[in-house]
């Protein structure tokens, strides 16, 4: 015990106070040898760190533009909502739990490319599978104290001769700057310790983000503890609650993805013809925002040519668009971790018939709209009355609908042409922090989509012939100031004028 390193120590004997040291665990804390290595190895990682990818990196940084010291904050601020949510259980000890996303297979041995779950991601920046960071209260000293631990998978020469490098404990401490790391096989000795009362473990019981590591780990704890005074909490809605107000490095993080989502669009406007293939479309532009540095396209793309375009999450793209055809294209990238999410329409032939031009243009005019509400105090429920009422009355002008249509049947008419939702949340998901009301009024730093849309299928014998099989959505990434709001996607041509002159330009 006495040759044991101090951070040993603290880890077999601190934290986990009354719980009896079990035969098992007594042994194995021998075998706990917690990392101490600050520095970044000088050696490749299980993922791009300064030391390796300094053209991505500074010294500092955990993943491109965020700091050790910006995911210490995030953990802080964290166990600062949990102090607030745990004041009624007061003299516990907190332990949060987060497991990460497993690798997952295409075909017997073939991994898809790993994919980080985004509230571990969020926390701690570590980008392998079959992990789990606990954040941990220290006995004697009120919350919002804790430590960071991380448990990784042991470095192994023999897997990393397949799946290349693996950062191990060592450094997995250097490059995110948590407070120990262990391999993840070490997990199951903390685990022993939270089964006693004393103990309130934040986990999510719901949705297991990484099913093996729930099922040998997180199952048993849970049924221990459903028969204990502390049951387990949920912490996923307290990460979204962080989640959900972007700090001044995410967004400069987030103006990268959409000016490069921009340009990418631009490229493939300017690449379209007629007829086209979708399927050229889509590798354009995915070709475009990797080129800039993207790491992969953020959700498979829509690529819509014709009717298509009414089919909303139509992302088969292999069809021929034919000349006098608009493309629906809504497309977004991941950029180191934050993700954009554009949708522009066009004419592949570079000039929009009169009838596409007179819906496109009145999903312009609302979307515009839309976008000038997006100030503290609304709300995308609020924007999202404003754009069914807007679509309404453009449809009526266009005699989509009756002039006459009472109030009654307004609204359900209008949902028919625009089944969506005018917006969501938008940061490192898509559809980001899920859980969050669309009610809530905006707060500067908030992110958010503004997309409205008008869908007539071809098959609709109540609209006017001429806007049959005619889609169009509009969509821009959109940050919440004090004051006016900041278009992420503003460099992506959307103007009538400017997408005909960049179609239209010959190469
Ligand atoms: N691309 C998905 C969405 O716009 O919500
Ligand atoms: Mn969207
Ligand atoms: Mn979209």
């Amino acid at each position: 015990m006495s040759r044991l390193p101090q951070q040993g120590l603290v880890l077999a004997a601190r934290g986990w106070r009354g719980a009896a040291v079990c035969k098992s665990c007594a042994l194995r804390r021998f075998s706990i040898q917690p990392a101490q290595q600050k520095k970044i190895p000088n050696r490749y990682l299980g993922q791009p760190s300064p030391f390796t990818h300094p053209h991505l990196l500074k010294p500092g940084e955990v993943t491109p533009g965020l700091s050790q010291v910006e995911y210490a904050l995030r953990r802080h601020k964290l166990m600062v909502l949990i102090q607030k949510e745990a004041q009624s259980v007061d003299g516990l000890d907190h332990t949060v739990i987060l497991l990460s996303n497993p690798m997952y297979y295409m075909s017997n041995d073939i991994p898809y490319i790993f994919h980080q779950d985004t509230n571990f991601l969020y926390l701690c920046g570590f980008q392998e599978p079959d992990s789990i960071l606990v954040l941990q209260s220290i006995p004697g000293k009120a919350l919002p104290s804790h430590k960071s631990i991380l448990f990784v998978p042991r470095r192994d020469p023999n897997r990393e001769l397949w799946d290349g490098p693996r950062s191990g404990p060592d450094g997995a401490i250097a490059l995110t700057g948590v407070d120990e790391a262990y391999p993840i096989e070490e997990f199951r000795h903390l685990v022993a310790k939270l089964k006693g009362e004393s103990n309130m473990v934040w986990y999510d019981l719901r949705k297991p983000v990484h099913a093996e590591l729930h099922s040998d780990y997180m199952q048993p704890l849970a049924e221990v503890k459903a028969r204990s005074k502390n049951h387990i909490q949920a912490v996923r809605h307290l990460v979204q609650n962080l989640r959900l107000i972007k700090s001044p490095a995410e967004i400069e993080r987030m103006k990268i993805a959409g000016r490069v989502t921009a340009e990418a669009f631009t490229e493939t406007m300017f690449a379209s013809k007629s007829p086209v293939d979708e399927a050229f479309l889509y590798a354009k532009f995915e070709f475009e925002c990797r080129a800039r540095g993207a790491d992969i396209l953020a959700y498979p793309p829509v690529v819509a040519g014709g009717n298509r375009s009414n089919t909303l999450h139509y992302v088969k793209n292999n069809q021929l668009i034919k000349d006098g055809e608009l493309v629906l294209l809504d497309g977004g990238c991941e950029f180191s971790c934050y993700v954009s999410d554009i949708t522009r329409t066009w004419p592949v032939n570079g000039r929009f018939t009169k009838p596409q031009a007179e819906l496109y243009q009145a999903v312009l005019d609302i979307q515009k709209s839309c976008l000038s509400l997006c100030s503290p105090g609304m709300s995308l429920e609020n924007i999202y009355s404003l754009m069914l009422s807007l679509i309404g009355q453009k449809l009526k002008d266009l005699g989509v609908l009756e002039s006459s249509i009472t109030d009654s049947h307004f609204f359900k008419a209008v949902r028919k042409y625009c089944p969506h939702h005018v917006g969501h949340y938008l940061g490192m998901d898509v559809h980001d922090t899920p859980d969050i009301s669309r009610s809530l009024p905006f707060q500067p730093g908030m992110v958010i989509t503004i997309e409205p849309g008008i869908y007539i299928p071809e098959d609709d014998a109540r609209a006017p012939e001429r806007f049959r099989g005619i889609g169009v959505r509009i969509e821009d990434d959109v940050v919440i100031t004090e004051d006016a709001p900041l278009v992420l996607s503003a460099d992506c041509p959307k103007d009538i004028y400017h997408i005909e002159q960049i179609c239209g330009r010959s190469s």
